[in-house]
């Protein structure tokens, strides 16, 4: 029996960076919208145009990059939003501008302040706007698994003739359970006349742990796209997880009526990207995509899988993507290949010299480091990116004194706008020395929220990446920084913070009352 296309629109880049200290620069995010395209994702939320001009930039280069995926752009139901969307996405071979308004009693009431019938009368001629500039419009209602159902059901019916083709019925709150928030998807399916001519869309939040188990009780009512993100990142407790909806249909196909498009062998890769990029670690346990997803422990689970592998597995590790980071490039290895493999990861060069200086970085790598994995060529672009944003502060050189008994001793020396500027400091351990050096100079008045190491690879020759997340003022940045020795990747972690910090915040789409 021929199954339904289930339309996977990854908001990783817009409701994913909505985590606080999850904002990634615009070049993070055109990185990542590549391997979405690889992973053949649908739609790509690149961002909310409006928010800030950094998000603007960010929409308008993924739509250049990306050709194969649609690219979206969220907008408050407003003119300006709308309009700003809608440039942003010009250049796209396929733009869809994703627009929304708060529909529940408590939001109408306390947020917008606004009676329903305005509410109506705002979502008709923001989607009206929207379809003069795209004919690919989609419409959300905000706070939808608590919206009365006689409303929704107008409100519905009123966008679509107005000409949105995909309605999303979020649960912003992640209020919903599975049985309820399916039975809102059957009923608005059978109460709007022109139900037909739209796609039902699931947009989950984890508050409950239910986003996943959410989204797929909906697609058994009708529903037949899921927006999510890589590691379940978001607001709060995050989205229904990219991979879990997808690998759950894949696994499922006995169960689930419809089938994604997506190339899951990529999930791992992009997993970590996605990790790397934002410092948000994944959980060792995280189905699909933690470290112990696929080891089986026991001895009696040992025993029963080498004797046939589906007694306790029911996925293969390598159709996710395990195992795809294979040892790839050494010492020895040419700029031929090193370009090659830099293309597979999706990162691409723009200028010879661009090349030139990954290839300077790979080789200094391999002197320090036999085996060069996927993960290390990975690092190596975010550290690279992150010294391309050094507007204020880059790291040149340290050195730091430790010995038993004593307070460990860093002096350092960085540039701060192009000059050089060295400065030294003892701390309770190597890595609280460097930062107290660093700060004797910046001053930047900002908190240290949190500071993370994870070895990018097995082994004590493994690159340490560093997250360096700081607040200040209501902002909240996180610094990467890379290095086969932590305390060096830690300075440049908490550079590269102070960096973004000076960068300025953003409107944030939620909080508006608009
Ligand atoms: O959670 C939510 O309601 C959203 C909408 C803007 C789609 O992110
Ligand atoms: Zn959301």
């Amino acid at each position: 029996m021929s199954k339904d296309k289930l339309v996977i629109f990854d908001t990783t880049l817009r409701d994913g960076e909505q985590s606080p200290g999850a904002s990634m620069t615009k070049d993070e995010k055109v990185r990542i919208a590549k391997m979405l395209e690889k992973m053949r994702v649908d739609v790509i939320e690149a961002g909310f145009a409006i928010a800030s001009p950094g998000d603007f930039e960010s929409v308008k280069a993924v739509a250049d990059a990306v050709k194969d995926s649609t690219i979206c752009s969220l907008a408050r139901a407003v003119r300006p939003d709308i309009e700003r969307a809608g440039e942003a996405l010009k250049t796209a071979n396929s733009g869809r501008i994703h627009t929304f308004i708060a529909t529940s009693p408590i939001h109408m009431k306390y947020k917008l302040q606004m009676e329903p019938e305005q509410v109506l009368e705002q979502a008709v001629q923001a989607v009206t706007m929207a379809r003069n500039l795209t004919d690919d419009v989609e419409f959300s209602l905000e706070d939808g698994s608590r919206t009365e159902p006689e409303f929704m059901y107008r409100i519905i019916e009123a966008v679509i003739k107005a000409g949105a083709g995909t309605i999303n019925i979020p649960d912003t709150v992640g209020y919903g359970t599975p049985e309820e928030y399916g039975a809102i998807f059957n009923n608005v399916i059978n109460h709007v006349p022109n139900a037909d001519k739209a796609i039902f869309s699931t947009h989950c939040h984890n508050d409950l742990g239910l986003a996943v188990a959410n989204s797929l009780a909906a697609v058994m009512n009708g529903v037949r796209q899921v927006e999510c993100t890589i590691n379940g990142l978001g607001e709060r407790a995050g989205n229904a997880s990219l991979e879990e909806v997808v690998m759950a249909v894949n696994t499922r196909k006995d169960f689930y009526p419809v089938e994604s498009g997506i190339d899951t062998t990529h999930i791992v890769p992009t997993s970590r990207l996605v990790a790397s990029v934002t410092g948000f670690p994944v959980q060792p346990n995280k189905a699909i995509v933690g470290a112990n997803a696929f080891a089986h422990e026991s001895g009696i689970h040992q025993d029963g899988v080498l004797k046939h592998r589906e007694t306790y597995e029911i996925m293969k590790a390598e159709d996710v993507g395990w195992n795809t980071n294979k040892l790839v490039l050494g010492k020895h290895s040419g700029r031929a290949a090193v370009r090659a493999r830099f293309e597979d990861l999706g990162i691409t060069f723009e200028s010879p010299d661009a090349l030139n200086d990954a290839f300077k970085r790979f080789k200094e790598l391999a002197d320090k480091k036999h085996e060069i994995f996927d993960e290390d060529l990975q690092a190596l672009v975010s550290d690279a990116e992150a010294e391309s944003c050094a507007e204020i502060f880059s790291f040149e050189s340290m050195e730091v004194s430790c010995k038993t008994g004593q307070k460990p001793v860093a002096q350092l020396t960085f540039l701060k706008h192009g000059d050089p500027v060295t400065t030294q400091s003892d701390g309770s351990g190597p890595v609280d020395a460097v930062f107290k050096a660093i700060e004797k100079v910046a001053d930047s008045r900002s908190e240290l929220e949190l500071y993370s190491v994870n070895a990018i690879t097995a082994g004590t020759e493994a690159q340490g990446d560093v997250t360096v997340r700081l607040a200040r003022d209501g902002s909240i940045v996180n610094g990467v920084g890379a290095d086969t020795d932590v305390v060096a990747a830690s300075a440049k972690a908490y550079l590269h913070a102070l960096n973004l910090l000076e960068s300025g915040a953003k409107a944030h789409p939620q909080r508006d009352g608009v």
